[in-house]
């Protein structure tokens, strides 16, 4: 039986896990370990680095894996870049699960920036309030302006991560009307968020419309070029096909 390597932290990547374990596939979960209590999943999983591309190629090797299915974050890109060049190494085919990028619609005020720091810099320079959906790493370089962060994180940080912020404890996916009322209740005017595409985290573009707010949106980091889906249909399907080249 093919044995299977998923790459996770994403909501498909946990609605992969589930169509994997339904149909009795042999697959291992591998998380990063990045939060306190990771969401369970129904099959075999791993947690924390392999150590670099070498370190996942001894991996592939010794656990005998004989395909990859990277449902990764879009903006994981380090662990994305590790996969692709580790299969390749190893002859172990690799294939993507990626949402597609938002794309802005009628409505929607948004400012595109191609890293954290020309959002950095996108923001205004007299202080006011933002909404920094970034997740908890790469907050450091938003102390360089003066605004009041609002930020919406699965664990609790041991210290403030910036030196004016309130800090949310949350886990998506988010309801725009939800998303509305904070924006109202915490005063936002801007908010920073990564086109990561899907609907869990979309809420607070919708909500962010219907309030006439700016959204300064971090594109992707861009890959070398992979075989990529969109749906895990489409992964049932390319791991059902005898040489998983197609
Ligand atoms: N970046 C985001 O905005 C974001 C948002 C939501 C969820 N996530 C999820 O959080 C995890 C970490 O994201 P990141 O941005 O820190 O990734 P990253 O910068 O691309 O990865 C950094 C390192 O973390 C390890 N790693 C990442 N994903 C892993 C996985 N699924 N299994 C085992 N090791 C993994 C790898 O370590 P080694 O080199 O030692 O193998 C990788 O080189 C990812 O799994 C991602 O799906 C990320």
């Amino acid at each position: 039986m093919t044995r299977i390597l998923l790459l996770g932290g994403t909501t498909e990547a946990s609605a992969l896990a589930q169509a994997l374990a339904a149909a009795g596939k042999d697959a291992v979960f591998s998380y990063a370990g990045r939060t306190d209590s990771p969401v369970a999943q129904p099959l075999p999983t791993r947690v924390g680095g392999f150590g670099g591309v070498a370190g996942l190629v001894d991996y592939l090797r010794a656990e005998r894996i004989d395909a990859v299915i990277d449902a990764t974050h879009p903006f994981a890109a380090q662990m994305s870049r590790n996969a692709i060049e580790a299969c390749a190494r190893a002859g172990v085919p690799l294939l993507g699960l990626e949402r597609a990028p938002w794309v802005a619609g009628i409505g929607n005020r948004w400012v595109h920036v191609d890293s954290l720091e020309a959002a950095v810099a996108a923001l205004p320079d007299a202080p006011t309030r933002v909404f920094l959906a970034i997740g908890k790493q790469n907050l450091a370089g938003f102390a360089a302006k003066p605004h009041h962060y609002l930020l919406r994180l699965v664990d609790a940080p041991d210290a403030p991560p910036l030196p004016d912020c309130t800090v949310l404890l949350a886990r998506g996916p988010f309801e725009a009307e939800g998303d509305r009322a904070l924006l109202i209740q915490h005063n936002i005017s801007h908010i920073v968020a990564k086109n990561a595409g899907g609907t869990g985290a979309e809420a607070k573009l919708i909500a962010a419309c219907a309030l006439g707010l700016p959204v300064i949106l971090i594109d992707r980091p861009t890959l070398p070029t992979r075989r990529v889906v969109g749906s895990v249909p489409e992964v049932m399907g390319w791991l059902s096909h005898a040489d998983l080249g197609v």
